[in-house]
């Protein structure tokens, strides 16, 4: 009997058909058992998609652009290019790094607590908060031109709080209970509050004493008695930050080369922002001028110059 019949014949079925039982029972069993462990991977992966959507939707809350016009979600480019700049202005990289992270939860905290937002992108913010204190301003006497909340100047006095000194705030806006800008159309803000001096009051009372002792002057920075009213010192930072049209950066530049104090910062906010193309011009303009400024760089959206 050659081995193939020797398997096939009835005889040797009978007798194989435990094994075979056997066998197919462990197939059987394996495949169930892949089934099962199919069946428990998927249900996994869709809780795993379901966390992952419910952390994005309440990141989004946290720092979505609804109620501030703008994201306040990071990525990764924008931010090394910004800690690139920042490190190149205050000539410490290892400081760069640790004020843009402070500036960037004092953001989040200030929106989350204030009534309105911090204008602008989030790199350009982290920008000057952080750079500006690293400049060691040569007095405390600091101006804010165009305020709009007051947010920033909150932001500023905490900052340089954290770097030991004893900011003195002044701000200059005409609160027109909507941001003014020429060309632009009067619209709502983004966040839905009144731009007034109110709201402008409550954000700098977040900052603390030195935020309660602000100095506000309601009027346009070109107006000869608003520039008379705040003209009684020597500021060791000015931010510009009004009128965005050329000319009116280049009075608010004029000015600023009158009240800064020797070694002052006069930050030029959106500079080179696209939308705003006046900024860059007046300050080319101006550097082409007899000047006491010298154009010391940029971080991101910012222009940040020192007075002789
Ligand atoms: C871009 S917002 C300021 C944003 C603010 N610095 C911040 O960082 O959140 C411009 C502000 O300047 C005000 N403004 C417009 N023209 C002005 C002028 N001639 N003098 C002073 N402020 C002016 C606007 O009404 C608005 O409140």
């Amino acid at each position: 009997m050659n081995p193939r019949s020797l398997l096939t014949s009835s005889a040797s079925r009978r007798l194989l058909r435990p094994i075979a039982d056997l066998i197919d029972q462990r197939i059987d069993r394996r495949l169930r058992a892949a089934a099962a462990a199919d069946a428990a991977a998927r249900e996994e992966q869709r809780e795993t998609a379901e966390t992952v959507k419910r952390q994005q939707l309440t990141l989004d809350l946290l720092l979505g652009s609804p109620g501030r016009g703008l994201s306040r979600i990071v990525s990764p480019g924008p931010l090394n290019r910004l800690q690139s700049e920042v490190a190149e202005l205050a000539g410490d990289r290892d400081a760069a790094l640790r004020n843009i992270a402070t500036a960037y939860r004092l953001l989040i905290g200030l929106e989350s607590l204030g009534v309105g937002r911090i204008a602008g992108g989030t790199m350009n913010i982290c920008g000057k908060l952080g750079t500006i204190p690293l400049l060691d301003p040569p007095n405390d006497e600091i101006l804010e031109i165009g305020t709009l909340y007051g947010m920033f100047s909150a932001g500023l006095i905490r900052m340089m709080e954290r770097d030991g000194r004893s900011p003195r705030v002044t701000i200059v806006d005409p609160f027109a209970g909507v941001q003014l800008q020429p060309g632009t159309p009067r619209r709502p803000d983004p966040s839905g509050a009144p731009v007034d001096e109110l709201a402008v009051r409550t954000n700098l009372a977040l900052a603390g004493p030195a935020g309660v002792a602000a100095r506000i002057r309601r009027g346009f920075s070109e107006d000869p008695e608003t520039r008379a009213a705040v003209s009684d010192r020597r500021y060791g930072v000015i931010v510009v930050d009004g009128d965005h049209s050329a000319e009116g950066v280049a009075e608010d530049l004029r000015w600023a080369e009158e009240i800064v104090a020797p070694g002052g910062i006069v930050v030029l906010d959106d500079f080179g922002d696209p939308k705003w193309p006046g900024i860059e011009q007046a300050l080319d303009e101006h550097l082409t001028g007899d000047t006491r400024f010298t154009y010391l760089g940029k971080a991101s959206l910012s222009a940040f110059l020192r007075a002789a």
